[in-house]
């Protein structure tokens, strides 16, 4: 039974979609089997698997329209998979509405196939709605990216709100992981300012690997390529792979770097 985690905040920008991948790939590097979810209509997770949208082959909104296809899996590595989106993913709530299960879908869905992966991560729309609730209903965890701005904190409440209605109503074991700090910037004072008040108000729940601002991670889309594939490796490589660690719990690798040749197999 895999683990399933979403990644969830209601501001988009804020580094989701660039976190499922990188941790993501780091738990496959770690030897996980691994399935990452598209669950935004816009699609940035699948275009960085490289996913040809032309093709018309399957995607999460025919899934979710109809149980009984194919499980829309496609693999990326061996070992790290993702099911992709379409920009018709936003008609699927009008679709869902109507149905009894309608929080429920996902959670299905995913059922189906959670004994062939150890983590699956939903990468989420930043848009509160059905599509997320699903997301949640289907999670054990729930972490949050928070972009290390003056703003960070605002919002935080509503997502906060959102996962305990989720709990309370649908899904009881579902938990709140933990915050990661993404787009870090140790040069300035107010980096240090933003995440004490984040601890203050949160504490126990920010992750000790935050990840530093990284121009590879703006270049990464580009080349369809995770922080892993870059040479030399950039910092957020590092970063990401310790919280991956923190994830599961185990102790730091020194070696790590080495398992990057699992990109040359
Ligand atoms: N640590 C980082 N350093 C620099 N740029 C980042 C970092 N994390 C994300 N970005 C960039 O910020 C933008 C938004 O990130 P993304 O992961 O797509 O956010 P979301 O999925 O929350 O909308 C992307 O262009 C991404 O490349
Ligand atoms: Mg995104």
């Amino acid at each position: 039974m895999a683990k399933i985690i979403s990644i969830l905040n209601f501001k988009g920008g804020v580094g989701k979609t660039t976190t499922c991948i990188n941790l993501g790939t780091a738990l496959w590097m770690q030897g996980y089997k691994v399935l990452l979810v598209d669950s935004d209509s816009q699609a940035n997770l699948t275009r960085h698997m490289d996913f040809d949208a032309s093709a018309g082959d399957p995607t999460l909104y025919n899934w979710m329209n109809d149980a009984s296809i194919n499980p829309p899996v496609y693999q990326r590595y061996d070992g790290l998979f993702y099911i992709p989106a379409g920009r018709n993913l936003l008609d699927i709530e009008a679709a869902m509405i109507t149905k009894m299960n309608r929080e429920h879908i996902l959670d299905e869905r995913l059922q189906i196939v959670s004994d062939f992966f150890d983590y699956i991560l939903i990468d989420c729309s930043p848009k509160e709605g059905l599509l997320n609730t699903n997301a949640m209903t289907a999670s054990d965890g729930v972490i949050i990216p928070v972009e290390c701005s003056t703003y960070a904190i605002d919002g935080l409440v509503v997502i906060e709100n959102g996962i305990n209605d989720v709990k309370k109503y649908l899904n009881p074991k579902l938990e709140i992981m933990g915050m990661v700090i993404t787009r870090y910037n140790k040069q300035l004072r107010i980096s240090r300012s933003i995440i004490n008040s984040l601890e203050k108000q949160y504490p126990g729940l920010v992750f000790d690997n935050k990840i530093s601002m990284c121009v590879k991670i703006q270049e990464s889309p580009f080349y369809n390529q995770s922080v892993f594939e870059f040479k030399p490796l950039p910092s957020a490589a590092e970063e990401y792979f310790r919280l991956s660690e923190e994830i599961i719990g185990v102790k730091h690798n020194r070696n790590w770097e080495k398992l990057v040749a699992k990109f040359e197999n």
